[in-house]
C-alpha cells in the first residue's frame, strides 16, 4: 500500500491510468473508500448541502472544513487528501494564505479553490509556501446566485474558449489539479488534453484524467436531489464496499462516466 502522493497523480496522468475521487466527510468512511482503493478523497464543501442540508454550499465555514479534514485524514492512510476552501475564505490573498494554512495543519494535503484568473496571484503564493493547489472551473456551486442556479457551463463556443484560458492561466500560476464540474464532454476533453496536470470531472464527460463523485450521490442517499451525472452504485451493488470498488473499477476502465451521465 503506497501512499498515493501529487506525483503519484502526475504520473498516472502521464500514463493514462484514470483517477478515481469521492467526496469523504469522517473517518469511517474515509477508511472505508480507502481500504477499496481510491486514489483521491475530497472534504467537499459539499458537505454543507449533504451534512448539513442547507440549498447552498456558501454557509460553510473553514472551521466546520478543517473539522471533517481532521476526521478524514485520520482514516486516510493511503488516498491524497484535498480539502475545499469555503465560500469567500480566499476572497484576498492575506485570506487564502491564513485559511488554506488552517485546512493544511488539518491534515489536507491540498486545498481547492473555485475560480479563474483573478485567483492567479493567490495560487502562486501559496505555491510558493509549499501549499499545493487544485482549481475549480465550470459549474462553480459557490457562485451560484451569480450563476442563476446549478447549470452547465460552457455550452457557447465563446465560453468553452474562455474556460480552456483561463485552465491554462491557473495551471501557469501553478495549481496541480483542476476539477471541472459541469461541462459539455467536448470541451472537458479539450481542456483535458491542452493541460500537463491531472484533470478530474464531474458531469464532464468520460475524456478527463479522472472521475469525483460526492458519496451521498452514488450511494443514492442524499437529502437533495440526484444531479443526471451521477450514478447509484449502491442499487447496483446492495452493499457499500461493492459498491465503491465498483465505482472505482468503472472510473479506471472508462465505463463511467458514459454518455448518460455526460452532457452533450
Ligand atoms: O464540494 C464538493 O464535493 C466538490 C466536488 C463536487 C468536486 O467540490
Ligand atoms: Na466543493
Amino acid at each position: 500500500m503506497k501512499k498515493v502522493t501529487i506525483s503519484t497523480l502526475l504520473k498516472m496522468k502521464q500514463q493514462s491510468e484514470r483517477i478515481s475521487v469521492i467526496t469523504a466527510y469522517d473517518a469511517s468512511f474515509a477508511k472505508l473508500f480507502d481500504e477499496q482503493g481510491i486514489d483521491v478523497m475530497l472534504i467537499g464543501d459539499s458537505l454543507g448541502m449533504v451534512l448539513m442540508g442547507e440549498d447552498s454550499t456558501l454557509p460553510v465555514t473553514v472551521e466546520q472544513m478543517a473539522y471533517h479534514t481532521k476526521s478524514v485524514k485520520k482514516g486516510a492512510q493511503r488516498a491524497f487528501v484535498i480539502a475545499d476552501m469555503p465560500f469567500m475564505s480566499y476572497a484576498t490573498k492575506e485570506q487564502a494564505y491564513a485559511n488554506a494554512a488552517t485546512l493544511m495543519a488539518a491534515g489536507a494535503e491540498m486545498v481547492k479553490m473555485e475560480g479563474g484568473s483573478w485567483l492567479c496571484d493567490s495560487i502562486a503564493g501559496l505555491v510558493e509556501r509549499g501549499v499545493p493547489v487544485c482549481g475549480h472551473l465550470g459549474l462553480t456551486p459557490q457562485s451560484v446566485h451569480k450563476l442563476g442556479g446549478f447549470k452547465v457551463q460552457g455550452r457557447e463556443q465563446s465560453a468553452a474558449d474562455d474556460m480552456l484560458a483561463q485552465a491554462q492561466e491557473l495551471e501557469q500560476a501553478g495549481i496541480q489539479m483542476l476539477v471541472l464540474e459541469c461541462i459539455p464532454t467536448e470541451l472537458g476533453q479539450r481542456i483535458s488534453a491542452a493541460l500537463s496536470i491531472p484533470v478530474i470531472g464531474i458531469g464532464a464527460g468520460p475524456g478527463t484524467d479522472g472521475q469525483v463523485l460526492v458519496m451521498h450521490d452514488m450511494l443514492g442517499i442524499s437529502a437533495n436531489y440526484m444531479p443526471k451525472f451521477s450514478k447509484n452504485y449502491l442499487a447496483e451493488t446492495g452493499d457499500i464496499r461493492k459498491a465503491v470498488s465498483q465505482y472505482i473499477d468503472e472510473v479506471r476502465s472508462g465505463s463511467f462516466p458514459s454518455e448518460q451521465h455526460s452532457f452533450n
